[in-house]
């Protein structure tokens, strides 16, 4: 028996993934750009058992057999085909952070899977080579390999479309749960949803685009204020877009809808402070730390609060190859 222990943060995105041209290798429609957080890991432990006749899911204290399930084993058998194994494995995955609310728990879940899986197959990746198969798993789980911050490129193929790390100012994220419940349509539904009914869905491909690559000049550049603003108005795009569907989505409530208002207030009195929200309710505000305090202070009583820190790169806890 091979096992080997990972753990991976969530991250997210200033400028967000949303749209696949390829959905068999999860090949994004554009690059996106995020943060990865200190807080909230997925610890993921994998065993590979030359006896078992089925992949086993352990997600929390409960054993899955749906969906979920069904996605790990998918995932296990692109690990296998790489391992050139055809043993099945015992999975057992810890999240902190609310699945499914829109806080990009699939993240770190196929970060710390990619990494768990390929040490206990007897692989032996890169940062690069890591990126690529977690991308496999969840898109945006390319990013969690990845400390701080990083670019996930679109590429042109699987071998170019990966996560790397980008240079960026000191900030912070805080996050605002508004709700801590599944949501109701997966970003991976609405996505296909976004590409098949919205007349707006070419229009926030080129413009997504475009602020990538002002994102990752404002980035590299220390440039918070730019930065900053380009994140508030691509998450209102995105969001914009989703709504466009038919039938529409909308994933912001009321609450996420004022904590929207109160950091725009805080920007008219002077605080850097700029909002943003993936597929969920949860809104996530990016602020220079020194103004974290007010940011706080302004969401309190609306939201439970957490404040985050970039994150480190996911990596290996421990290993035993047998
Ligand atoms: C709104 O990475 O969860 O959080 O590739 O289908 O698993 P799949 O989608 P996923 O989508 C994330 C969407 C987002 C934006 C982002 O994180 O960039």
């Amino acid at each position: 028996m091979s096992t080997a222990t990972a753990i991976a943060h969530p991250n997210i995105a200033l400028v967000k993934y949303w749209g696949k041209r390829d959905s068999e290798l999860n090949l994004p429609a554009t690059g996106s750009l995020s943060m990865t957080l200190d807080i909230f890991p997925t610890t993921t432990t994998v065993t590979v058992d030359g006896t078992a006749t089925t992949d086993v899911l352990v997600f929390g204290d409960e054993e899955r057999s749906d969906g979920p399930a069904v996605r790990v084993s998918r995932f296990l058998d692109i690990v296998r085909e790489l391992a050139g194994s055809d043993r099945r494995a015992r999975v057992e995955t810890v999240n902190t952070v609310p699945s499914a609310a829109g806080l990009a728990s699939s993240a770190s879940g196929f970060a710390a899977l990619a990494v768990a899986a390929s040490a206990a197959y007897g692989l032996d990746l890169d940062a690069r080579e890591l990126s690529r198969l977690a991308r496999r798993g969840s898109g945006s789980a390319s990013r969690s390999i990845i400390p701080g911050f990083a670019v996930w490129h679109a590429g042109e193929s699987d071998e170019t479309s990966y996560a790397e790390a980008i240079d960026a100012p000191d900030l912070a994220m805080v996050v605002a749960m508004v709700e801590k419940r599944e949501k109701p349509i997966s970003s991976r539904e609405a996505m296909r949803r976004t590409i098949l009914t919205s007349p707006f869905y070419p229009a926030w491909v080129s413009s997504t685009a475009e602020s990538l690559e002002a994102a990752a000049e404002a980035s590299r550049a220390g440039d918070v204020e730019r930065l900053g603003r380009i994140t508030e108005v691509n998450a209102s795009r995105m969001h914009a877009l989703i709504q466009s569907c038919d039938p529409p989505i909308r994933y912001l409530t009321p609450v996420s809808v004022e904590i929207f208002d109160r950091v725009a207030a805080l920007r008219a009195s002077g605080v850097g402070a700029w909002a943003t929200a993936d597929a969920g309710p949860n809104v996530v505000v990016l602020t220079r730390p020194d103004d974290v305090p007010a940011v706080t202070a302004a969401l309190e009583g609306l939201a439970e609060l957490a404040v985050a820190r970039p994150g480190p790169a996911a990596a290996l806890v421990s290993r035993t190859n047998g």
